[in-house]
């Protein structure tokens, strides 16, 4: 959600001391950082991060089918901006549902990484897994420090990654519906950031990655654009305090490495993939399509990155082509940052309404996935506003399943009350994350667990489908 008030009040607050140079704890000059993995088709993208200081000059990575034998090797490439090098390399030609092992290689004065593992996606017959899914994150750094925290939404960042690791075995791989770090948040708090010694939005853009590691190099983590994505800050009176370049999403498509290339998409903005019995397509709910709500002219002033018709374009080709192969893919699930349904009136996205809504009922979308809301929400299937309100309602459902899980933690802490509206199936206000069980291909299991209480179940549904 956009915080634009707030921040008047913290203005005054803010120091010049927080806008040194220097390098954040967390990102070393001697190793690889950052360690993180996302699908490519038929294959997998290792990226890691290295210090700018640091003399590593190429990207490659070593892997094979045994730890003790890493008898093959790739090479990529690198991007840099400010004090850091985004390092990715592409894993092409990898055999379904296998677990590789994989080292980053050493290069210049920047040693190895250690052994890691991964599963490539399985086949569509062999396609049963388990997606987590969350939304609407923030830096565990930045998170503790919020002066006046309003309720446990505030304070459970921490709780959320440690109840990931727990989950971190019986999943196949994460899905995080935008709203990361939120670093643009830094001037909401007057603090000490010399513990992240330069700038506090980088700092924190880093910290979250370096958090991550531990989920996201073993299991891919495939993100999302949010609003909180965009830039430095969503208030541009003090664009000026703002390291360059930290406007139209720059630090979040270097930052990350989603198959848009592969997808025919648009690099991490929209894109699609295929895993097991499932064909997902991620839309882009801040810009790049009419009346966008990030868009040019907006308070954050993001893309067009084409035009505000291609990513529309893109996403009919792509759901086109995946509804004329469902009897080997039969779901077809979208995820995007912003609900077009919500009891959250603020929230409610019209203009993604308008613009998307009706490609996925034209192509009989089963899901979408939204955050944005800070709350989990359910809503009764429906299709342009119509719902089908009764207990048994997602047996063969009659409209697409909304889902809104913006509830991992975040330093604006949770939604205010709101009652719920009339297609509003469940509303919880404590922190949580979802899994989605695809268990063939006309049934699945949804499952939202409290990340301050482990294991505890806040909402579950079964989803039966014909398709
Ligand atoms: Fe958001």
């Amino acid at each position: 959600m956009n915080m634009i008030i707030l921040v008047l009040l913290s203005l005054p607050l803010i120091v010049s001391g927080l806008f040194g140079t220097s390098l954040s704890v967390c990102v070393k000059d001697n190793q690889p950082t950052q360690i993180r993995l996302a699908f490519i088709p038929n294959g997998m993208t290792v990226s890691w991060t290295t210090s700018s200081n640091a003399n590593s000059p190429t990207s490659v990575v070593k892997y094979g089918l045994s730890k003790t034998n890493l008898n093959k090797q790739a090479s990529g490439y690198v991007t840099t901006y400010g004090t850091s090098n985004f390092h990715n390399v592409l894993l092409k030609g990898l055999t379904p549902n296998t677990i590789y092992y994989y080292q980053i290689a050493a290069s210049g004065t920047v040693g190895t990484s250690g052994k890691y593992s991964f599963k490539t996606a399985p086949e569509p017959s062999n396609g049963q897994f388990t997606v987590t899914i969350l939304g609407d994150w923030g830096s565990t750094q930045i998170v503790p420090l919020i002066k006046t925290p309003k309720g446990p939404m505030c304070t459970c960042s921490g709780d959320t990654l440690k109840a990931l690791k727990k989950k971190l075995s019986s999943t196949d791989f994460f899905w995080h519906l935008g709203d990361a770090a939120y670093a643009d948040d830094f001037y909401l708090n007057n603090h000490d950031f010399s513990s992240l010694l330069h700038h506090p939005y980088e700092g924190l853009l880093d910290n979250f990655q370096c958090t991550l590691q531990p989920l996201s190099s073993t299991k891919s983590y495939m993100i999302l654009p949010g609003n909180h994505e965009v830039k430095c800050n969503e208030i541009p009176i003090i664009d000026d305090h703002c390291p360059k370049p930290t406007t139209n999403f720059s630090t979040f498509l270097d930052r990350y490495r989603m198959p848009g290339i592969e997808s025919g998409g648009f690099s991490n903005l929209w894109y699609s993939f295929d895993y097991g019995l499932v064909h997902f397509a991620i839309i882009n709910t801040e810009t790049d399509f009419p009346s966008s709500p990030s868009g040019p002219g907006t308070s954050l002033d993001g893309g067009n990155f084409i035009s505000n018709t291609a990513q529309l374009k893109w996403l009919e080709n792509d759901l086109k082509k995946a509804n004329n192969r469902r009897a080997q893919i039969p779901w077809i699930i979208v995820g995007g940052h912003r609900p077009f349904y919500s009891s959250s009136p603020d929230s409610i996205c019209e203009a993604c309404k308008t613009a998307f809504e009706p490609i996925l009922i034209k192509y009989k979308v089963d899901m979408y996935f939204s955050g944005h809301a800070h709350w989990y929400e359910r809503i009764y299937p429906i299709k342009n506003g119509k719902f089908n309100k009764n207990s048994n309602s997602y047996t063969h459902p009659t409209g697409i399943i909304h889902l809104t899980t913006g509830a991992a933690g975040n330093p604006e802490c949770s939604e205010s009350q709101h009652s719920p509206a009339s297609y509003s199936a469940n509303i919880s206000y404590q922190c949580s994350f979802g899994q989605l069980r695809i268990n063939s291909r006309t049934n699945a299991k949804w499952t939202v667990f409290d990340t301050t209480a482990s294991n505890k179940i806040i909402d579950e549904i079964n989803i039966n489908i014909k398709h």
